[in-house]
C-alpha cells in the first residue's frame, strides 16, 4: 500500500526508498561527544617543558581548560610535575580546588570586591594590577588570611597591567603586609604570535627595565612573561616561569604561519557525533532550513546529532567536511541547532547509529581545528573554546 503524505508529492516510498538499519551501537549512547586525549596533552606539555629549558611551567587552564576540562587536564599535568596552574577567575580557581588540584593556582584576571577572602580560603594567588585593589585586599583580609600576589605591569598589551609607577607603588604598599605577599612580577605579550614583529623584544626590554627598578630588585621574586608563543618562539621572554595555554591543547599560536604538526604538537581533540537519521533524497528535492541544499543526483543524507547548539557553527553549513567511513564527506545545507546534514551517498556503510568525526581523524582522513579555524576566519583557540557544554567530554590516553 502506498501512503500519501500531506503535500501529496512525497510518498513513503520516496522517502524510505533506502532501508534504514542501525549500525553497531558503539560504546557511547550520546548524540555527540568529545574524546580528549590526555596523553597528547602530556606530550604537548613535555614539549613546553623542554622549550622552557629550566623555567617553571604553569599550564593555563582558564575557560575550563580552553573548553576541554580544566580539572581533568590539571590533574593529569599535576601528575606530570606541573609547577602550578593559571586560571582567569576566582570561580575557576575554586573549581580546580574542588576538583582536588593541590598545586599553586593563580587567578590572572583579578578579583572583584567581595572575593578577597575567597582567595585566602581557597589558597589562590592572584595577579594584581591596581593600587586600589592592593589596598582593598589588605584591608578585607582577616588576621590569619594569607594571599600571594603577582604584580602585573603593562609592557605593551594595554589590557590588564599597570604603569610602572603604579607597580612600584603596589610593591611599596605591600612591603609590610603580613597578609599579602608579593611573589613576582608579570606582564603579557601582545604580538608574540608574529615572529617578525619587533614589539616582543621591546616588551621584553621594558619588562627587564621594570625588574631593574631598585624597589623591585629589593624583593625575591619569580617573574613571568611568556605565553605559548613566547615559550615556542621567544626564549628571551621565559624568565622564571611560563604560562602556556593553546600549545597544550594542540593549537599553534603561530597559526596560520606555522601549523601545530609542524611545531611538533599533537592533536588533543576528537569530536564525534552519531547519525540519527538517514534521509534518502531524489534529485532536485531540497533539504533542510531555507532549502539551502538541493542534490543533483539520488542521494543519501545522514543527519548527525550535533548543531550550533553544541558549538558547531552555523557558518559551517555547505562548507565544512566531516570524517565518516574513513572519508571526508561534505556538510550540506544549513547547520541546525541540534542536527547537521552530511552527504553520504557514496558510503552505504554509514547508517543510523554510525559515528562521524567533526574534528579528528579516522583511517587516512582527518579534519583538524586549523581547517575549521580557516573556514570560520578565526583562530584554533575559538574553535575549541566554543564547543558547547551539551557535548559530553570523555578522557582517553
Ligand atoms: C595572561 C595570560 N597568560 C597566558 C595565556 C596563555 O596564552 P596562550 O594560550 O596563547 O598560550 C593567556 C591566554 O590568553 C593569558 O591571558
Amino acid at each position: 500500500m502506498q501512503v500519501i503524505l500531506p503535500g501529496n508529492w512525497r510518498t513513503l516510498t520516496d522517502i524510505r526508498g533506502d532501508s534504514v538499519t542501525e549500525a553497531d551501537g558503539g560504546t557511547h549512547s550520546s548524540r555527540t561527544w568529545l574524546e580528549v586525549d590526555l596523553s597528547a596533552v602530556v606530550h604537548n606539555y613535555r614539549r613546553a617543558v623542554e622549550l622552557a629549558s629550566g623555567s617553571a611551567v604553569w599550564p593555563v587552564v582558564k575557560a575550563d581548560g580552553y573548553g576541554l576540562g580544566a580539572v581533568e587536564i590539571s590533574s593529569r599535568l599535576a601528575a606530570e610535575g606541573a609547577d602550578g596552574f593559571c586560571v582567569a577567575t576566582v570561580e575557576e580557581g575554586i573549581a580546580l580546588r574542588q576538583g582536588g588540584v593541590t598545586q599553586p593556582v593563580v587567578v590572572m584576571a583579578g578579583f572583584f570586591p567581595g572575593q578577597e577572602r575567597l582567595l585566602a580560603r581557597w589558597n589562590l594567588h592572584t595577579f594584581l594590577f591596581r593600587l586600589s585593589d592592593a589596598k582593598r585586599l589588605t584591608s578585607a583580609l582577616a588576621e590569619d588570611d594569607r594571599v600571594g600576589v603577582f604584580v602585573k605591569v603593562d609592557t605593551g598589551m594595554a589590557r590588564l597591567g599597570c604603569v610602572f609607577e603604579e607597580g612600584v607603588a603596589i610593591l611599596e604598599a605591600l612591603e609590610n603586609s603580613n597578609r599579602v605577599t608579593v611573589m613576582g612580577i608579570t606582564s603579557h605579550l601582545a604580538c608574540a604570535d608574529a615572529l617578525d614583529n619587533p614589539e616582543t623584544r621591546r616588551q621584553v626590554d621594558r619588562f627587564r627595565r621594570f625588574l631593574q627598578h631598585p624597589v623591585v630588585k629589593g624583593h625575591r621574586l619569580r617573574n613571568s612573561l611568556a605565553n605559548s608563543a613566547g615559550v615556542m618562539g621567544w626564549p628571551e621572554s621565559h624568565f622564571d616561569w611560563v604560562r602556556p595555554g593553546i600549545m597544550l591543547y594542540g593549537g599553534s599560536p603561530f597559526f596560520p604561519d606555522l601549523l601545530a604538526a609542524e611545531a611538533g604538537l599533537k592533536p588533543v581533540v576528537t569530536w564525534r557525533s552519531r547519525v540519527v537519521q538517514i534521509q534518502p533524497m531524489p534529485p532536485l528535492m531540497p533539504l533542510g532550513y531555507g532549502h539551502a541544499f538541493t542534490p543533483k543526483r539520488p542521494s543519501r543524507i545522514a543527519w548527525l546529532g550535533v548543531g550550533y547548539g553544541d558549538g558547531y557553527s552555523r557558518r559551517l553549513g555547505n562548507r565544512a567536511r566531516v570524517v565518516a567511513d574513513g572519508a571526508r564527506l561534505p556538510v550540506v545545507g544549513r547547520v541546525c541547532m541540534d542536527l547537521t546534514a552530511v552527504d553520504v551517498t557514496d558510503h552505504p556503510e554509514v547508517r543510523v547509529g554510525s559515528t562521524a568525526c567533526l574534528l579528528g581523524s579516522e583511517r587516512m582522513a582527518s579534519v583538524d581545528i586549523e581547517e575549521l579555524a580557516l573556514l570560520l576566519d578565526t583562530i584554533p583557540y575559538e574553535i575549541i573554546c566554543d564547543i558547547g557544554g551539551r557535548v559530553e567530554r570523555h578522557y582517553v590516553g
